[in-house]
C-alpha cells in the first residue's frame, strides 16, 4: 500500500516520505480499513508515540495520522460490532501505524458508524478535535448551561469544536486567538473574542472553565480567571498553573463509540461545523502538511476521490 512515512524525528514534518509499506494484518478484535480520509494534527512529530511502541521500543518507519473515515475490508479475529463493506470514522491508537496510508489497521471499538449523509472528508476532521472538545467540555469539565467558558484557540480545529459544543450546551463562549482569528471565531459561535497579543485577558472577568490549547503564560493567567470550584482543562500537557479554588486537568483525547455518533449527529443536523482549511491527496500530502505552507483549520488528506 502507499504511505507517508517518518523516520527522522529531528526532520519533523520535513522529514515526511511517500513510500511503499506492507499492508497491515489485522490482530485481535481489529478491523482493516480503507482510508478515504485522514486528518494529521501539526504536532504528532513531537509526540512520542510517533516515534515508539508501547514499550517504548523505536517503531520507525512510522505512519504519522490518527483519524480517518473510510470502509471496512477485514475483519480480525473476535472483532465484533462491524461489517467488512460498512462505513466507519475513528481515531486510531497513537502507538501504531496511522492513518496516512491506503489502509490501517485499527481496534473496531475505537471506531463509529459514519451514516451515508456525511462526507468522508468532513468526517475524518472530526475524531480528534471533536473528541477532544466533547471530552474537554463535558467529561473533565463538568460543563453546566449558564456556565461561562474561555476557549483558546477558538478559531482553530479544536477551539471551534469547544466553542459550538459549549455554546450549544448553554455556555456563554468567550473565543481568544490572534487578531485574524477574531471573524472566525466569532462566526463559529463565539459571544466575545479576546486578541491575546493585544487585549488584557483579565479583562474577561472570572470564568467556569478554561479550555486551553496553547500553555504557558496564556495558561498561568487564565488559571487566576477561574471562580471557586471551576476547572482549567488543558490539552497541551501537565497544567502549569492551579485555579486556587478549583480543578486542574490535563487529558489525552480518548477513542469513544457514543460520543462520536453524537458528534456526527449534530453534523448531520447542521448543528456542527467542521474546520476544514484545506484538503490534498495522498500524493500531494508532504507539501499539504508542511507548517510552513499549512492552512489555518484542519488539513484533510483525502485517498480516494
Ligand atoms: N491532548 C489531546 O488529546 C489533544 C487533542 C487535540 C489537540 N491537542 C493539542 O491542542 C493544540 C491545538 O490543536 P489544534 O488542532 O486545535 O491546533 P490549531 O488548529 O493550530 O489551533 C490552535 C489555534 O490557537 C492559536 N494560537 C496558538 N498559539 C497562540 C497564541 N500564542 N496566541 C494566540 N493564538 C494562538 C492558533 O493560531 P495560529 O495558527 O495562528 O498559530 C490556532 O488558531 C495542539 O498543541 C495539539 O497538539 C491535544
Amino acid at each position: 500500500m502507499k504511505a507517508i512515512v517518518v523516520t527522522d524525528q529531528a526532520a519533523g514534518t520535513a522529514g515526511m516520505t511517500l513510500t511503499q509499506r506492507p499492508d497491515p494484518s489485522p490482530a485481535i478484535n481489529d478491523v482493516v480499513v480503507r482510508v478515504h480520509a485522514s486528518g494529521f494534527v501539526p504536532t504528532e512529530m513531537d509526540w512520542p508515540s510517533t516515534w515508539t511502541d508501547r514499550a517504548g521500543r523505536d517503531k520507525t518507519p512510522s505512519i504519522p495520522g490518527h483519524e480517518l473515515a473510510g470502509v471496512v475490508t477485514a475483519l480480525g479475529y473476535g472483532a465484533t460490532g462491524l461489517s467488512v463493506g460498512q462505513r466507519v470514522f475513528g481515531l486510531t491508537d497513537w502507538h501504531r501505524d496511522g492513518t496516512l496510508a491506503e489502509l490501517v489497521a485499527v481496534e473496531a471499538r475505537n471506531l463509529a458508524p459514519l451514516p451515508g449523509d456525511v462526507d468522508f472528508t468532513v468526517a475524518a476532521s472530526l475524531p480528534i478535535s471533536g473528541l477532544t472538545a466533547w471530552q474537554g467540555l463535558f467529561r473533565h469539565g463538568r460543563l453546566q448551561p449558564g456556565q461561562t467558558v474561555l476557549a483558546h484557540g477558538a478559531a482553530g480545529a479544536v477551539g471551534t469544536m469547544v466553542t459550538q459544543l459549549a455554546r450549544e450546551a448553554g455556555a456563554h463562549v468567550i473565543g481568544t486567538g490572534r487578531a485574524a482569528d477574531r471573524a472566525k471565531a466569532l462566526a463559529f459561535g463565539a459571544h466575545e473574542f479576546v486578541d491575546l497579543a493585544d487585549d488584557a485577558l483579565a479583562d474577561v472577568g472570572s470564568v467556569d472553565l478554561v479550555f486551553d490549547v496553547i500553555g504557558g503564560d496564556v495558561q498561568r493567567q487564565s488559571a487566576a480567571l477561574i471562580k471557586p470550584g471551576g476547572t482549567l482543562v488543558s490539552v497541551v500537557g501537565p497544567v502549569e498553573a492551579r485555579p486556587t479554588d478549583g480543578l486542574a486537568v490535563d487529558f489525552v483525547v480518548e477513542a469513544d463509540r457514543a460520543e462520536l455518533a453524537e458528534i456526527v449527529q449534530r453534523v448531520r443536523d447542521g448543528r456542527l461545523r467542521t474546520n476544514i482549511g484545506a484538503v490534498a491527496t495522498l500524493d500531494d500530502a508532504v507539501a499539504a502538511l508542511n507548517p510552513t505552507t499549512r492552512r489555518n483549520g484542519k488539513t484533510i488528506i483525502s485517498l480516494v476521490p
